[in-house]
């Protein structure tokens, strides 16, 4: 069996040798053009040239949860494309949505200034009951972040394209919904795979919907959110704040406001890394499932883009 691996922006060696140790009856070799035909591949943004040159791959792993890149390119019409299923992705973006929550809703942020100006100042307590979070998307990140978010004791709401029951959180379902969804919410948290569907998603229209005061956190892609409509919503008041991980270009141009907006928190795509090992683990599971002929999770419904 051959894998072929092709992932910019990461160090090949690492993965090659724990591939080749996950698997030490496959042929692992990092992809250069002219390559032999592989089985599988394990890749991160490739170029279209590698799929247009390996076509006989059965399956595809892409190393991270969102495909909206690789749906970008032409792939061989018989090759299975596979996202990761939170491989210790879902705990690290559990712990970024409640830091970014609890940093705002417990003002933090206004301690941290008054602290640099040597202030003494208590703030009024807030009542949780008033910080209703709605989380759009209840896949395999969000659903983890509603249980997180709820165990804190906010009110939690979820918004999916098909009807989830998750204990605990009051669950919308489709367009029809999502106006009542953005209204029951103060807090709204992006974890929407990128599609035509979500594009622009997070515009003045939708935005202006949230309660009073309200607060975003985005953590899926930057091209869910109108930025200029962000930052008029900000600057009028109804929106008290934003966190923001992703972002339209990456990285942050130095000239875009994001950077200076004194209601803006950003990180620089951190929010839930992709970890090695258990990457490995998990693709090495699937690729030795789909060589015994069994069906694997995980797979890309192109036609939906998610
Ligand atoms: P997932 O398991 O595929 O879940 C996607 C969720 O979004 C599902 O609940 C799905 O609804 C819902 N959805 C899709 N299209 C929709 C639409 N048009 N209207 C309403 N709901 C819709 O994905 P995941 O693993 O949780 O990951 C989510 C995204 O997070 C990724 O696609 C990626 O962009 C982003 N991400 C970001 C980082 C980072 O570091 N910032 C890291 C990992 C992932 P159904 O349940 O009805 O199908
Ligand atoms: C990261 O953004 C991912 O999609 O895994």
């Amino acid at each position: 069996m051959r894998i072929s691996f092709c992932c910019v922006d990461s160090r090949p060696e690492p993965w090659l040798d724990g591939l080749r140790a996950t698997l030490p009856q496959a042929e692992v070799s990092l992809w250069a053009s002219g390559a032999p035909q592989a089985d599988y591949a394990v890749v991160w943004a490739p170029p279209q040239q590698f799929f247009d040159e390996q076509t006989r791959l059965k399956a595809a792993f892409n190393i991270g949860a969102g495909v909206d890149a690789l749906l970008k390119l032409r792939l061989p019409p018989h090759t299975a494309l596979v996202r990761l299923e939170d491989a210790g992705m879902s705990v690290q973006m559990a712990e970024y949505v409640c830091h970014a929550l609890i940093r705002h809703f417990r003002e933090f942020d206004a301690y941290e200034t008054d602290t640099r100006e040597g202030r003494w100042s208590f703030r009024k307590p807030r009542v949780r009951a008033d910080w209703p979070v709605g989380i759009m998307g209840l896949g395999v990140l969000g659903k983890r972040v509603a249980k997180a978010v709820a165990a804190f004791e906010f009110p939690v709401m979820g918004w999916s394209r098909s009807q989830h029951a998750i204990e605990g959180v009051r669950c919308f379902a489709g367009g029809a919904q999502l106006i009542d969804f953005l209204s029951a919410s103060k807090v709204l948290v992006c974890l929407l795979p990128l599609t035509s569907d979500t594009c622009d998603i997070l515009n003045r229209r939708n935005l202006s919907q949230l309660q009073a005061g309200g607060y975003l956190i985005n953590v899926a892609r930057g091209a869910h959110l109108v930025d200029d409509d962000l930052l008029q919503l900000l600057d009028s008041g109804h929106l008290a704040g934003a966190t923001l991980d992703v972002f339209r270009s990456e990285p942050l141009p130095a000239e875009h406001p994001f950077w200076r907006h004194s209601k803006i928190m950003l990180t620089p795509h951190t929010s839930a890394r992709t970890l090695r090992e258990e990457t490995i683990a998990q693709i090495a599971g699937k690729i030795l499932a789909l060589e015994r002929g069994q069906s694997i999770r995980g797979v890309v419904d192109v036609g939906r883009g998610y």
